[in-house]
């Protein structure tokens, strides 16, 4: 009798831990072959390497460590992004609000210049060079994080020519941009940090395992949004938008600064699931 097992026979185990779909993304890494390539393989006889690797994946699994970080790469939008616990995993909820800020570029004259401040992998920025035509967007994608900007800069090479009009610069929100650049961003789009300290609704293994400095925003989470709505009118160029993600209930309060900064046509907009995740509003 055979000792060997199959790539369908490793999933079907695998899938007894995890989900289906889950156990087929783990076997794809640990096989190196994805989505198609995997069907072809399905019946070849698994080697001793892919199972030690696979092992290695569900110990890290077992150890509580988010199964983005484990594989290595999340998929947002039209990008598979390199993901590991240097930046803050990208949710679905941000693909939303990166097409907001897409949809917000492309109505501002070409070349449209914007900003993702905080880009952690650079979902929002990557988004939108990749979205918008070519040749028409310079994206400056910025972070405190020097280790995110090098996650951002990895994920803008497996852009290729789409990425050419990516600048990345380090530093606290607008203190990164060069002081030159004042008043001519068509779109200055970020998902930053917005959880209160200490807030115990948080999920423990985000706590545990996506960066602090991606989560926590003082006493009320306000503190990040209040530093980017109150230097926007500065950056942007007259009729530019803020896009900026909010948490579940700040929606008043992030409007209301929004209004303070002299900023106009402000909206909230619900996400899918119908809790307060997006403010926009425009320099007049
Ligand atoms: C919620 S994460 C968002 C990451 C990415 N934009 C996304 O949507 O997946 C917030 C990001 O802001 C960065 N950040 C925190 N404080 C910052 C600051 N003072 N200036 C610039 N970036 C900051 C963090 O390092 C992190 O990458």
């Amino acid at each position: 009798m055979s000792d060997t097992i199959s790539w369908r026979e490793l999933w079907d185990d695998t899938a007894r831990l995890h989900s289906r779909v889950h156990a087929r993304w783990l076997c794809e890494e640990a096989c190196g072959a994805w989505g198609e390539e995997f069907d072809d393989v399905l019946e070849q006889p698994v080697t001793e390497r892919s199972v030690a690797h696979l092992d290695a994946m569900l110990a890290r699994l077992r150890n509580g460590e988010p199964l983005q970080y484990v594989l290595g790469h999340w998929s947002f939008r039209h990008l598979d992004l390199l993901v590991d616990d240097r930046v803050l995993i990208p949710r679905p909820e941000t693909e939303w609000v990166a097409g907001v800020a897409i949809d917000a570029a492309r109505q501002q004259p070409r070349p449209v210049r914007c900003a993702d401040l905080g880009t952690g992998s650079g979902a929002i920025g990557l988004s939108l060079l990749h979205e918008l035509p070519r040749g028409s967007s310079e994206v400056w994608l910025t972070d405190a994080s020097p280790d995110a900007l090098d996650v951002a800069r990895a994920n803008n090479a497996g852009i290729g020519i789409n990425g050419a009009g990516a600048r990345f610069a380090h530093g606290s929100w607008y203190d990164a941009l060069p002081a030159d650049l004042a008043g001519t961003f068509g779109v200055v789009a970020a998902n930053p940090p917005y959880i209160a300290d200490g807030d115990p609704a948080v999920d423990p293994s985000v706590h545990e395992w996506e960066p602090g400095m991606a989560l926590y925003a003082g006493s009320d989470g306000l503190s990040a949004l209040r530093m980017i709505v109150g230097g926007a009118p500065h950056w942007l160029q007259p009729g530019g938008w803020l896009v900026l993600e909010i948490g579940t209930g700040q929606g008043e309060s992030v409007a209301a600064l929004f209004e303070d900064a002299g900023l106009v046509d402000v909206q909230v907009q619900p996400d899918l699931a119908g809790h307060d995740r997006v403010v926009i509003g425009r320099r007049p």
